[in-house]
């Protein structure tokens, strides 16, 4: 469909296209895992980020349509059904899992031409699966009106009460209570700011994920892969450190951690997935220019071992004249 809104979106190809040159990668491209299409979302919904609930079931977020879906990738033709509209929003962003089958996710009002909310429609709400044969219940927690873009989204790592949220354009993270909503910014840095406000640019601090006693993360505009210790009030503890710089045309989105392999998976612009050792930062590039259309986001699958083994990443698409295509969420099979 040809909107006014989607015509808009087309801004985002300035993000995503960043160089046309060729990569210069300076790490070594690995023998690329097989990569299976899971589930392809109609014309222009799109695909932001992703959880992976116990069951094995996705919960996929466009931030272009404001319905949280669910797919189940276990099944030879998987369907997407949706769990809820956010009927007074436009679309969702980043989503965690807060405790067992719950999850908070972020909507608003998205001006997607700058990927940032009108202000004031930012809102964070939580879904609760957890309640056996029964519809999920979906509260709102709370609007965070001094924000215009919570990117990526995590439980504090070792907190149970908090929720901690990355944002691209303040070069901040917040931390907001699950239980009040009351929420604040937690810490700020330079290493986490975006470089400018045009696209390609503004997105600063994008991926958000926890582990241990640390939130790992991304800076797509500054162009690395880094980590900072956090203590039980999601204050920065020392320095933030750099895992991985991005180079060449790669642009770091989302992350998947793999803990137990010291690994990471970042999502990335334009045709990328990258796996990254977390000691050493160590580069291998899955590169894959006809299934990883712009990945926005990554999470393993839940259950059973070859779940384990299978690394989901969203697909935000790509645009064919005025239409987004293609997007959805992709299947790589590490063993
Ligand atoms: C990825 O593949 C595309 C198409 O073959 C190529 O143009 C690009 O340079 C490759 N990127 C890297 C980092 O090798
Ligand atoms: C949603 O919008 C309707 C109509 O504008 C309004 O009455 C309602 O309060 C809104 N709900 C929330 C949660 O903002
Ligand atoms: C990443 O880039 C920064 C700044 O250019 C540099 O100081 C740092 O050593 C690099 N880190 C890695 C792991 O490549
Ligand atoms: C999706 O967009 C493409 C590219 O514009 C177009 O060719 C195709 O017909 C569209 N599909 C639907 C179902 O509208």
């Amino acid at each position: 469909m040809k909107s006014p809104t989607l015509f808009k979106t087309l801004a985002l190809t300035a993000v995503w296209g960043a160089t046309a040159e060729a990569a210069a990668v300076d790490a070594r491209t690995g023998t690329s895992p097989p990569i299976r299409n899971i589930y392809t979302f109609p014309n222009n919904t799109f695909i932001e980020n992703i959880a992976v609930r116990s069951n094995s079931k996705l919960l996929i977020t466009s931030m272009s349509v404001p319905d949280l879906f669910q797919i189940d990738p276990t099944v030879s033709a998987p369907t997407a059904s949706v769990v809820h509209t956010f009927t007074n929003s436009t679309g969702i962003a980043g989503i965690a899992e807060t405790s067992p089958d719950v999850f908070a996710l972020v909507t608003a009002n998205w001006d997607l031409a700058n990927t940032r909310a009108y202000p004031g429609t930012l809102a964070v709400w939580k879904v609760d699966l957890s309640r056996k044969n029964k519809p999920a219940a979906i509260s709102f927690l709370t609007w965070v009106t001094e924000s215009t873009i919570i990117n990526g989204l995590t439980a504090h790592p070792f907190n149970p009460c908090l929720l901690m949220g990355a944002d691209s354009a303040l070069g901040a993270v917040w931390r907001i209570d699950l239980t009040t909503g009351q929420h604040e910014i937690a810490f700020s840095s330079p290493l986490l700011t975006p470089t400018g406000t045009a696209p390609g640019t503004h997105l600063g601090i994008n991926g958000l994920r926890a582990a241990g006693k640390y939130l790992y993360f991304t800076n797509s505009a500054q162009k690395f892969f880094g980590r900072v210790e956090v203590d039980y009030n999601g204050n920065q503890v020392g320095s933030i450190q750099i895992i991985s710089n991005s180079t060449g045309d790669v642009v770091y989105d989302d992350i998947a951690l793999d803990v137990q392999n010291q690994k990471a998976w970042i999502a990335s612009h334009p045709s990328y997935a990258v796996k990254v050792g977390l000691v050493g930062g160590s580069q291998t590039i899955v590169n894959d220019t006809s299934k990883l259309l712009n990945p926005t986001s990554a999470a393993f699958g839940r259950g059973s071992l070859s779940q384990r083994k299978t690394l989901y990443v969203t697909n935000g698409g790509e645009f064919v004249g005025w239409d987004l295509i293609n997007e959805g969420v992709v299947a790589l099979d590490l063993s």
